[in-house]
């Protein structure tokens, strides 16, 4: 009984957004509200609290200014608790982003109001849409000049397919920012600044007559706009918005902490608490069986002093408890749960237990891979974390053969964490390995790792390869004849063949059908 009732005080998700559009400050401001954050540290502050606190430790991320881990913040609010999976903020696509999506059970996508849906990003929001998962709206930056409302709805629809149901209308237009309409009250929410947004904006109740009276114009509008969505019916359903086609919409600012309350508020009633996580064959899971968990995220040497690798799974089912000894599904083999943690930014407390919906950071988990179940009791196999089909091919060779050890050791280890996919030539065996990636960004931080912390300065090669496919040895010879195409293997042996042109790849599936030629991903995520 303790895990249904501890499981349905969860409440688990990430924030998605554009770098920029505030999904740092927002955060914080979630950390502020629920009490994490002390309260008159100034948000300036408190920002490079947690930035130096979370994720200053990869140089490159200093010089570039941008966050490339992701995290795990967990605070009480409510009488619940939240689990926020800090996705990582940088402009590339990234594989990353998409594992720490496969964990969470909701998404609030965060837009500046100013810019709405940029083409970046886009490709994010869709993934959200096409996975069917639970997306709450912020469109943050109302405080400054910023787009007409009405018209950043529209392109929601329209860009990423999912419809939005304002629940908040703001009131004064963007620039001049006064409160929101809650429209399932129909009261009107002033907000007050506080200085530099240190402390939880105050709110005021103003009922409909007063507003008018006080807010003028500005009422007016808003009035005139909130007419003009009950004619359209864009009102909050609940099972759309667990369907991933209806996203509840709210308007603030971020900053000056307007609307801040309201979004958490909407996280914690409307957001769902975990549920039977589907095993491999799409079976319901349920939440009071035995422990079990999946890992959506690796990662290596997050605390320099220490050299170490946090594996962090997320619960799906009973309760976890530090100490207990699981199976490793893909090994079979019992691993012990002695150095589990909460982690919190960098920092991190033993955890003494856990339940659905929470992550746990398990440190030095050397074999564990991204996608690998843990369990306790009765066996069980969650799917594997679909990734995209890599866009990017480049040949990684170690500049000093001196350090060839450490650069075989380094590439091994990237592979693992999923850095970047390693593809190999079995006839040229470790020499010069293939990196594949989603984004270019990739290449950087394997670049960057591989020189920095395994000491084996590396340079990288591109080439004109463009697309993959997932092959097989029957296909292999006639493909590896061809120009502008290669086969190679990765390390869980699956055959790629990599293509230079996608124009030739389409004709090559025309032609020859007979050749083994199968997209790398679920379709629902073909890239
Ligand atoms: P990100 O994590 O999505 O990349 O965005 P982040 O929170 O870092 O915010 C990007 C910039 O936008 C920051 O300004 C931040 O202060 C500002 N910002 C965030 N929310 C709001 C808001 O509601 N209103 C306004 N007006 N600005 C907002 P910066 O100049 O880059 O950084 P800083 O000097 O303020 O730290």
């Amino acid at each position: 009984m303790d895990v249904i009732e501890e499981a349905a005080r969860r409440r688990t998700f990430a924030i998605i957004s554009h770098p920029d559009a505030g999904k740092t400050t927002l955060t914080e401001k979630f950390l502020l509200y629920g009490g994490a954050l002390t309260a008159g540290a100034g948000s300036v502050k408190a920002r490079e609290g947690r930035r130096s606190a979370t994720s200053d430790w990869m140089e490159l991320e200093q010089q570039r200014g941008i966050s490339i881990t992701s995290t795990v913040l967990q605070f009480p609010y409510r009488d619940c608790v939240v689990n926020l999976l800090d996705t990582p903020g940088h402009r590339d696509f990234s594989e990353d982003t998409y594992r720490v999506l496969a964990a969470a059970d909701a998404a609030v996508m965060v837009l500046d109001a100013a810019k709405g849906i940029e083409p970046q990003t886009l490709k994010l929001f869709e993934v959200c849409r096409a996975r069917g998962l639970p997306l709450l709206t912020f469109i943050n930056k109302w405080d400054r000049p910023g787009r007409d409302a009405l018209e950043l709805l529209d392109e929601i629809e329209a860009q990423i397919g999912v419809t939005p149901g304002p629940v908040t209308w703001p009131v004064g237009i963007a620039g001049d920012f006064r409160g929101v309409v809650d429209r399932r009250s129909g009261d009107f929410v002033r907000f007050t600044r506080v200085a530099r947004g240190a402390t939880e904006a105050p709110e005021e109740i103003v009922e409909p007559a007063r507003a008018a009276d006080e807010e003028g114009q500005a009422w007016g509008q808003a009035t005139e706009e909130l007419a003009l969505l009950e004619g359209v019916g864009a009102d909050y359903d609940e099972e759309l918005f667990l369907g991933g086609e209806l996203s509840p919409t709210f308007f603030g600012s971020a900053l000056t902490n307007f609307g801040v309350r309201l979004l958490l508020d909407a996280v914690i009633d409307l957001a769902p608490s975990p549920s039977a996580h589907e095993d491999e064959s799409g079976k319901p899971v349920p939440l009071d069986r035995s422990f079990s968990g999946f890992v959506f995220k690796v990662q290596a040497n997050m605390d320099r002093s220490h050299r170490d690798r946090i594996a962090y799974l997320r619960v799906c089912s009973g309760r976890f408890e530090r100490g207990m000894v699981v199976t490793h599904e893909p090994t079979d083999k019992p691993f012990a749960t002695k150095y589990a943690h909460s982690v919190f930014g960098q920092s991190r407390e033993t955890v003494e237990e856990a339940w659905p919906g929470d992550v746990v950071g398990l440190v030095n988990a050397t074999d564990v891979r991204v996608g690998d179940t843990l369990y306790e009791g009765e066996h069980v196999r969650y799917p594997t974390i679909p990734s995209f089909a890599p866009e990017h091919f480049a040949v990684a060779r170690v500049r000093d053969t001196g350090r060839f050890k450490q650069f075989r050791r380094g590439i091994a280890q990237l592979d693992e964490e999923g850095v970047v996919q390693v593809l190999r030539d079995p006839d040229l065996g470790d020499q010069a390995p293939m990196l594949a990636a989603v984004g270019p960004m990739q290449f950087d931080v394997a670049i960057h790792r591989l020189e920095h912390e395994f000491g084996a300065p590396t340079e990288l090669s591109t080439t004109g390869y463009t697309v993959a496919r997932r092959t097989d040895q029957a296909s292999a010879p006639t493909l590896r004849a061809m120009r502008g195409v290669d086969v190679l293997s990765r390390a869980d042996g699956t055959m790629l063949a990599i293509f230079e042109s996608r124009y030739w790849l389409d004709r090559l599936v025309d032609e020859q059908p007979d050749l083994t030629l199968e997209p790398l991903v679920a379709g629902e995520l073909a890239g």
